[in-house]
């Protein structure tokens, strides 16, 4: 019954519906909160609007299922708030759109958890605030690797929604002195994509320039997730969430030069070191990547 109780807004999409089976499996009680549930086993589903406070505050403050009421001690508390809900990108909704449900339901969302008490939140931020993904034509970025220290920029309603929010959890925390940790997640890739998506970028590089080569195994996100529940005492933080090396072929040095030139590089960078950096997770947090595309994809460098 001493389970932590996690809070985990938008588990049903595509990045959720593998970090929620990672925590479960951890041994957490997760409360998947959602406008759609997701079926998978031992989760606990609540269908809730982020763009609507009441709603969010209301979830935030309930049983996670019918078994707490056998307690008889009032509703538990949450330990700690995972929020991914968001339009996930650009073009799908239009941009005022975007940037409303992202930017206010994120307000909501850590605005609930820190008048209720929640000591710990863990937001999904983006490799598109570094303004190179949805940037009008062709954008260099100022420098490489893209570390977590850069001046972000986004040109699209969506990085700076996300922009935004890294704003919104910093002020937040100033005021309550909690942990809030954003994820600046990359590419997301989910198991079954590997055989199909990865030959196809190395065959054209050229269609992961916008991404700065970057992806994100989505059980390695489960993992990331689960080092910054466990890590306390670092107040407000930013760190990329990406796998240790580049989803491309060619050597990281020779990447950037045929794809970025002339953009100064601010460090020596391994042979294969991902330009979207993940050193801050694995020095501070201590990821382990566990899921590297080579376990997947049979290919000769
Ligand atoms: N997929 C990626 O490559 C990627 C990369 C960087 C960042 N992210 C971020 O990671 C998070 C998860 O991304 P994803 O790919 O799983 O997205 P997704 O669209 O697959 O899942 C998002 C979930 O949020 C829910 N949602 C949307 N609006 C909501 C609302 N108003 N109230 C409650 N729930 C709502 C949706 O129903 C969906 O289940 C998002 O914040 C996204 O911006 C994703």
């Amino acid at each position: 019954m001493n389970k932590k109780r996690i809070f985990f807004t938008g588990g049903s999409g595509k990045a959720g519906r593998h970090v929620i089976p990672y925590l479960l499996h951890q041994g957490y009680r997760v409360m998947n909160v959602d406008l759609v549930p997701l079926a998978y086993p031992g989760v606990d589903n609540l269908q809730a609007d982020i763009t609507d406070s009441g709603q969010i505050f209301n979830a935030m403050s309930s049983y996670a299922g019918l078994d707490e009421l056998e307690l008889g001690t009032g509703v538990p508390a949450f330990d700690a708030v995972v929020h991914f809900a968001a339009i996930p990108r650009i073009l799908i909704k239009p941009d005022n759109e975007t940037f409303r449900v992202n930017a206010i339901g994120t307000y909501h969302v850590i605005e609930a958890a820190v008048k209720l008490g929640i000591p710990k939140i863990i937001i999904a931020s983006s490799e598109t605030t570094y303004g190179i993904c949805f940037s009008d034509g062709r954008t260099d970025p100022h420098s490489l690797p893209l570390e977590e220290d850069y001046d972000v920029d986004p040109m699209d309603s969506y990085g700076l929604s996300k922009l935004v929010n890294e704003k919104t959890a910093r002020s937040f925390q100033r005021r309550s002195g909690i942990d809030l940790y954003a994820l600046r997640i990359g590419n997301v890739i989910e198991p079954h994509e590997y055989e199909i998506l990865f030959p196809e970028y190395f065959k054209n590089p050229e269609m992961r320039r916008r991404n700065a080569f970057c992806y994100i195994d989505a059980r390695d996100l489960g993992q990331i997730v689960d080092l910054c529940i466990q890590k306390d005492g670092l107040g407000f933080q930013v760190f990329n969430a990406g796998n240790d090396q580049n989803g491309a072929i060619i050597p990281s040095k020779d990447l950037a030069a045929r794809f970025f030139p002339g953009v100064p590089l601010t460090r020596e960078l391994g042979e294969h070191e991902a330009l979207f950096s993940n050193r801050k997770i694995r020095e501070v947090l201590g990821f382990k990547e566990q899921h590297s595309w080579r376990k997947y994809v049979k290919w000769q460098d």
